[in-house]
């Protein structure tokens, strides 16, 4: 079947904030970016065949892919303290690890390259940059752009992405949402399982939506602000803090089961937009999906 038209492109307006313009044909029309973190694509824990699936459904209906933090693991260099045997993969062996994990996943990601739109750092990738002196996604989204002539972006630690919706029948009508990201930061124990964080951003940072990812749950926290207008009239805006889940299977993880804690649930998140149109208004209502 044939992909269907891409209605986006992506666009760089200053160091710290990105733009997604997307076009609605029509009432009732919907977009949908995958909204994806702690891939940890390079550890042997990683669950390869699950992000292939989803990565695999936005190649099939041309959707954007944004990816907040930590796609790489690169825990075990010769000198880092946190490596284990057990989740280096054999075709990461050799004396030049970096050049290594570079080369396979850059072999790895060339076949999403139309659709990945965004990728920020995540503490594993600050690491490597602080110990190593190295940035291995900019080396990645480098090669992206310029052998497989991707639009992928390599964003900040914090930035924002303003999704920029455009009706593009009757009369001309762009509605803007501010999407921000940030990889995450906090413990994410059982009892908060990240909300707190969620408030702390909310108050420091404000957008439609927040999305994050860093401890490995999975979950989202629906916010609406009351607010009243200068002409009086009481006004109502949703936000959503959407936490991603990891792809990274730890079950048999060593580090991760002597802090105690157990398999977390995989996956990201679809964000949608709907766009509905009535003579007198437009609404773009957007909130996460399953992906
Ligand atoms: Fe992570």
């Amino acid at each position: 079947m044939a992909k269907p038209k891409q209605r986006w492109a992506c666009g760089t307006i200053t160091d710290r904030v990105h733009e997604l313009r997307v076009s609605y044909p029509k009432s009732g029309s919907r977009f949908r970016f995958l909204a994806l973190t702690d891939l940890h694509w390079d550890s042997a824990h990683c669950d390869r065949a699950f992000l292939k699936k989803h990565l695999d459904y936005a190649l099939e209906e041309n959707a954007p892919v944004v990816i907040v933090g930590d796609l790489f693991d690169i825990m075990q260099g010769r000198f880092d303290p946190r490596a284990d045997p057990k989740t280096l993969r054999p075709e990461h062996r050799g004396s030049n690890y970096f050049d290594l994990i570079s080369a396979t996943a850059l072999e790895w990601f060339k076949p999403y390259a139309s659709i990945l739109c965004l990728i920020t750092p995540g503490n594993h990738e600050a690491s490597i940059i602080k110990r190593n002196e190295i940035d291995l996604i900019d080396r990645l989204t480098h090669s992206l752009r310029t052998q497989h002539k991707s639009p992928v972006i390599y964003g900040e630690d914090w930035c924002f992405l303003l999704q920029k919706n455009e009706r593009t029948t009757g009369k001309a009508d762009v509605r803007t949402k501010k999407i921000f990201l940030h990889h995450g930061y906090g413990g994410g124990g059982e009892s908060g399982r990240g909300i707190p964080q969620h408030q702390a951003t909310r108050s420091q940072w404000h957008a439609d939506v927040y999305i994050s990812g860093h401890i490995h749950r999975r979950n989202t926290d629906h916010n609406v602000v009351t607010s009243c207008s200068g002409k009086g009239n009481i006004e109502t805006t949703d936000q959503w803090f959407v936490r991603c889940g990891s792809y990274k299977q730890e079950l048999d993880c060593g580090w991760h089961i002597s802090r105690g804690a157990a398999a977390r649930p995989l996956g990201g998140w679809w964000i949608t937009t709907e766009m509905s149109r009535s003579n007198s208004h437009t609404d773009y209502n957007t909130f996460p999906e399953q992906p």
